[in-house]
């Protein structure tokens, strides 16, 4: 059988990183991009293939694909959509600025990247498009509202994608990761303080029990699993021969994905407040 290739976004470190290295292993040929240029050349020091991207420029995503593809012959087996970055903030305190770049990489970057891969998965009669969604594409958490807007518009277009395909031999799924290790909660520190007005909001008394959590290292929350949680789904969605639509991974999106269909609202929103890290106190 001819090596597969895989794209993945976002392998500077966490769930990239690990499942680049997981799928290199298994065998793939894996093209793991990152958007700073120290980043490529430590993934390349360390015995992956890496090329710059960048999913907030259209022109980094557009030369990352003509690189890819002039260094495949024009094919690709596979699109793991991983790279994305929490924008912690309440709703109020959230600038046009802050949700549109929120979008840019989550969303906007995301697809672009897609459609520049479909037609060439539809020439070949088969392909895998991953996305890396969450728990919070599932529900929504305070304080989180641009991150989970952005994954439930992820989680929506996915669903439309999907529907589009029917036929054409390409598979679309959709991991839905609950707490995992990785640098995750320290990025969404740099976005708070980059995009919000601490000392202002309303919210203050939340944002430092919030920066405290998010300073801590090591799971801060309960059944936190290792990025290694994720490589098991991917494999799946990469190799079998019906990819599931959506692939829960941890306990608490397991729950979340039950309790928001059998919860009546008020329920659910109580629930969530204190998965939230509470309300105002
Ligand atoms: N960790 C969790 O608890 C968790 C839970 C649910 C879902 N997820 C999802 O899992 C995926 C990976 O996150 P992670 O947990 O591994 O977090 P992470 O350690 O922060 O890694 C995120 C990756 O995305 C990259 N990224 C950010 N902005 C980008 C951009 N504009 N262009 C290209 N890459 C960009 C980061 O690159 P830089 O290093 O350059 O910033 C990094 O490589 C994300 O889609 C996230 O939403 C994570």
């Amino acid at each position: 059988m001819t090596q597969r290739t895989i794209l993945i976004t976002g392998c500077s470190t966490g769930i990239g990183r690990c499942v680049a290295n997981g799928l290199q292993r298994r065998g793939y040929r894996v093209l793991a991009t990152a958007r700073q240029a120290d980043d490529v050349a430590r993934l390349r020091a360390h015995g992956l293939e890496s090329l710059p991207l960048d999913l907030a420029d259209s022109a980094s995503i557009h030369s990352a694909v003509d690189e890819a593809l002039s260094r495949t012959g024009g094919v690709l087996y596979g699109l793991f959509n991983n790279g994305a970055y929490g924008q912690a903030g309440a709703v109020e305190d959230l600038s046009r600025e802050a949700l549109r770049a929120q979008f840019e990489t989550n969303l906007f970057g995301t697809v672009e990247l897609t459609n520049r891969v479909i037609p060439v998965m539809r020439r070949q009669g088969h392909g895998r498009i991953i996305q890396n969604s969450s728990v919070l594409g599932l529900v929504a958490m305070a304080y989180r509202g641009a991150y989970n807007a952005s994954k439930f518009a992820l989680e929506a277009i996915t669903d439309t994608l999907r529907l589009e395909l029917k036929g054409t031999g390409i598979g679309v799924s959709l991991i839905e990761p609950g707490p995992i290790v990785s640098r995750f909660r320290a990025n969404s520190l740099l976005a708070l303080r980059r995009h919000v007005d601490l000392e202002h909001s309303p919210h203050q008394a939340f944002y430092a029990r919030t920066i405290r959590r998010l300073e801590k290292t090591g799971p801060a929350v309960p059944f936190t699993l290792p990025p290694e949680a994720v490589l098991k789904p991917v494999i799946h969605a990469l190799e079998s021969r019906r990819p599931r639509v959506r692939y829960y991974v941890t306990v608490p999106t397991w729950a979340f994905a039950i309790l928001r269909h059998w919860l009546p609202y008020r329920l659910l929103d109580r629930v969530l407040l204190a998965a939230s890290g509470g309300g105002r106190r």
